[in-house]
């Protein structure tokens, strides 16, 4: 399914940008370009693939034939959902793109008890605008010690 959208075009216009909830190989590079250009290095287009194929919710947002942002979020339909990965390409920033990606997400997971995320630190404002709060009893694991250094309490 495909749908429309607009957003600044960060010069006063308004661009149209296409939300599409499925993705396709030919996506990858450009997903990984937006990776890249978040400071997220380890992505190659396979780790890409999979962690998007196995999130059975999931958005890309692009500007004609540019990827420019997506999210994703692996959900059970009922009681939890859990939302990751949403980036948005440094040039198109600040513009409401990763508000409205999230919004899409909420959307078709409206109905589950419970949707829970991580945000990468510094980013927490902007979850906490679309709605989101502090988990009294979160709880995580990490295997790799930079993440556990940086996460954990
Ligand atoms: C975090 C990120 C997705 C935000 O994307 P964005 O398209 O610039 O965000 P939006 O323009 O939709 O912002 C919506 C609101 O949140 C605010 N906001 C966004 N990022 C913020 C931040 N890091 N700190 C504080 N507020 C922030 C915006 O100012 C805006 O506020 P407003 O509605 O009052 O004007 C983007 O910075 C990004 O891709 N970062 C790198 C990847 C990453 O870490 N993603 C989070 C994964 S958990």
């Amino acid at each position: 399914m495909t749908y429309h959208a607009r957003c600044s075009d960060g010069r006063g216009q308004s661009v149209e940008l296409v939300l599409k909830q499925d993705i396709c190989d030919e996506d990858l590079e450009g997903m990984k370009e937006v990776y890249q250009s978040a400071g997220w290095l380890k992505h190659s287009t396979d780790v890409i693939g999979q962690v998007f194929d196995a999130s059975n919710v999931k958005v890309i947002v692009q500007s004609g034939d540019r990827i420019i942002g997506f999210g994703r979020a692996m959900s059970d339909g009922v009681f939890n959902a859990a939302i990751y990965d949403i980036v948005v390409h440094e040039e198109w920033q600040n513009r409401g793109i990763a508000r409205r990606i999230l919004g899409h997400l909420l959307d078709r997971l409206k109905g589950v008890s419970c949707v829970h995320l991580i945000s990468t630190t510094g980013n927490e404002e902007f979850y906490m605008k679309c709605g989101f709060r502090k988990v009294k009893t979160g709880m995580a694991r990490y295997v790799r010690a930079e993440q556990r250094d940086e996460y954990l309490e």
